[in-house]
């Protein structure tokens, strides 16, 4: 069965989406994508929309990639960054919310420190609400547009082995893989140090394991993670150095993985650390093709969520 559109006004995460709607964000980011390739990168789908890009945590690839999606799909958009902003001045997330849904957008796409932040005002305002990053909770267009990246270049999810390696307690991008290519068939596999692996992580349907050379061991996919110093308290490895020898990707460890295998990372990389160059920099690496897919993705969950017209010469 395949469904034309979402069941929800929101998208807070990947866990509430079934296979269909998955398949359809999928298949309406692959049409977005023709859009990009115009000389005039603009269609009139969401005009006299509004979207409100509300960021509270930094952002390069997600905020830009929301920006570049409401303009080639014609919405009004207003950036909200908590510095310089009344939040300096104690004003309560959902007295900030209010005072914007005051305002009619039609739609609000938050990144937040705090895990349930987008659950939270989805159910307190009248306009979509679209998880843009929840602390270590989800980040749900990140997961799709990994999926739609491996599906482009592995021509499909089902029966692959994902191995996704590194820094697993902290990651909101961990989660949302997890729900997805679970959803979508895919067998997942993460890797990381005992001190960076969350306990009864396998109750979702995962293969954990502290051996990197068995998580890459047949992989068709590997995802690294960056080390997310900013959310662990205290340190959690010896030293970057030690890190690296254990768990760390360089071209001699990626031979073990499948030939035709391809490297991920949601980025920004901490090369030296989860990475060498010599892998992030090669023609197995698809880290460049995420953040393209990035905007085809967030294209789609605007336009399906906002309910957005035809145009001329769509597909
Ligand atoms: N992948 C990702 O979320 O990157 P940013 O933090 O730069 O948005």
């Amino acid at each position: 069965m395949t469904v034309a559109s979402l069941r929800s006004k929101d998208l807070v995460g990947i866990e509430p989406l079934s296979p269909d709607e998955i398949t359809l964000l999928l298949d309406t980011a692959e049409s977005m994508r023709a859009i990009g390739q115009r000389p005039i990168k603009k269609v009139p789908a969401l005009r006299g929309r509004m979207v409100v890009n509300l960021f509270f945590e930094a952002s390069t690839r997600t905020r830009f990639s929301f920006e570049t999606a409401e303009k080639w799909l014609s919405a009004d958009s207003l950036n909200f960054a908590a510095k310089g902003s009344s939040v300096e001045k104690g004003e309560s997330l959902l007295d900030t919310a209010k005072n914007l849904q005051a305002m009619s957008p039609d739609l609000i796409v938050i990144r937040h420190g705090s895990p349930g932040v987008p659950h939270f005002l989805a159910r307190h305002l009248k306009a979509g609400v679209v998880n843009a990053g929840d602390g270590a909770h989800e980040h749900p267009t990140q997961a799709l547009l990994d999926a739609l990246t491996i599906r482009q270049r592995l021509g499909r999810l089902d029966g692959l082995k994902v191995s996704i390696v590194g820094d697993i307690a902290h990651s909101r991008v961990v989660r949302s893989n997890i729900w997805l290519l679970k959803k979508m068939g895919a067998r997942v596999v993460v890797c990381g140090p005992p001190t960076l692996l969350p306990p009864r992580i396998e109750e979702m349907g995962v293969e954990a394991t502290t051996d990197f050379d068995h998580a890459l061991d047949g992989a068709d996919v590997v995802m690294m993670l960056r080390m997310q110093l900013e959310r662990q308290g205290k340190s959690l490895f010896p030293s970057v150095r030690e890190y690296f020898r254990h768990y760390g990707l360089d071209a001699k460890r990626l031979a073990k993985a499948k030939p035709q295998a391809i490297v991920m990372h949601p980025g920004p990389m901490n090369r030296g650390v989860e990475i060498a160059s010599d892998v992030a920099d090669s023609g197995r690496s698809v880290i460049l093709d995420q953040v393209s897919n990035g905007v085809a993705v967030r294209m789609a969950v605007l336009y399906l969520l906002l309910g957005g017209h035809p145009w001329e010469g769509e597909s």
